[in-house]
């Protein structure tokens, strides 16, 4: 078993993305019911729903979960709180630093991964006590840094200057992805819009076909010059909004996205997504994706295995 293994208690070093609204149990149960690490959001703010996903997630699931804490968005502690009380073994940090609560969640021996895009960054995550890194490739949906690192990049680069375990996200969508990056020294992946586009997703078959019929030009970087950069799907509003020199910050941080996550109304707020949208052809249910991935990259590894021994390329 590896790091990350010992460290999620799943059966596959398989991570869902956290993702405001879209995370929550009816996404994260079907992952951890099958095999991977399913994960509640906290980006939307809403604290008290959070708290009764939660709950929600022990009546759907005996498997291991997770939660994000979204430091950019917390007000207070309830969100830190509500981990505790529930007595969730693993969270992941994003958008701030981990400095701040890492002393609360390991007095509560939860695990605690945090969200890097640079390798500074992972240097300072490591200094503040983290167990280990989600390393996130400038390849994925969401927020993202302004310097644009692509995920083979960053994580031969955070190898090189740290040990501990990396979960990559950004860009992978199935088991050649998952091999890519564990060649490049992750011991586990994130996948987000991957999810996204499952048939257990709560979005609006807009926003999942639209992901089916994009291709790998299909997404594009928003507020590149400040904070903080998105990738969304390219649409007449995000169109628009690389244009203008003003970024709409209400959208930025999710305004109008429940209509256009729910709704289907594509053009309401932006439609956060990844390069890898290119690479995803079809809807399928969540423990097909992970059944897919995990037995592609066997093959793969076994293919570059067999070839390794007989010193062939
Ligand atoms: C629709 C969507 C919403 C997201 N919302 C959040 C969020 O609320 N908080 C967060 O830390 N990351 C968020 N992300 C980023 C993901 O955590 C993850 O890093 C990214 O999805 C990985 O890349 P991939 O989408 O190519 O798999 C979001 C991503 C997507 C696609």
């Amino acid at each position: 078993m590896n790091r990350v293994q010992q460290h999620l208690g799943t059966q596959y070093p398989i991570v869902q993305s956290p993702m405001s609204w879209i995370a929550r149990s009816p996404l994260a149960s079907a992952v951890s019911e099958a095999g991977g690490m399913g994960i509640i959001e906290s980006g939307s703010g809403e604290s008290e729903q959070i708290a009764a996903e939660i709950v929600k997630m022990r009546e759907l699931t005996d498997k291991p979960f997770g939660v994000n804490l979204a430091l950019l968005f917390m007000r207070d502690e309830s969100m830190l709180d509500n981990v505790i009380e529930a007595e969730v073994k693993f969270v992941t940090t994003s958008a701030g630093s981990p400095r701040k609560y890492i002393d609360r969640l390991k007095e509560h021996d939860i695990i605690v991964y945090h969200a890097v895009p640079t390798a500074e960054f992972a240097l300072k995550a490591a200094d503040a006590g983290v167990d280990g890194l989600i390393v996130e490739g400038a390849e994925g949906g969401g927020f993202k840094n302004p310097e644009e690192v692509a995920l083979p990049v960053l994580l031969q680069m955070i190898r090189d200057v740290c040990d501990l375990p990396m979960i990559a996200a950004g860009g992978i969508v199935d088991g050649r992805g998952m091999a890519a990056a564990f060649a490049a020294g992750a011991e586990g992946i994130q996948m987000g819009t991957r999810f996204v586009s499952s048939v257990e997703s709560p979005v609006h078959d807009n926003f999942k076909n639209a992901i089916i019929n994009s291709s790998e030009t299909g997404t594009i970087y928003l507020n590149r010059k400040g904070s903080p950069g998105l990738r969304a799907l390219k649409t007449e509003h995000s169109l628009a909004m690389a244009e203008s020199e003003e970024s709409d910050r209400a959208v930025l941080f999710g305004g109008g996205a429940k209509d256009l996550y729910f709704g289907g109304d594509m053009e309401s707020s932006i439609a956060l997504s990844g390069q890898g949208a290119g690479m995803i052809t079809s809807i399928k249910t969540v423990k097909d994706i992970i059944d897919d991935t995990v037995s592609e990259y066997f093959e793969i590894c076994a293919d570059l295995g067999a070839r390794a021994q007989a010193r062939r390329f």
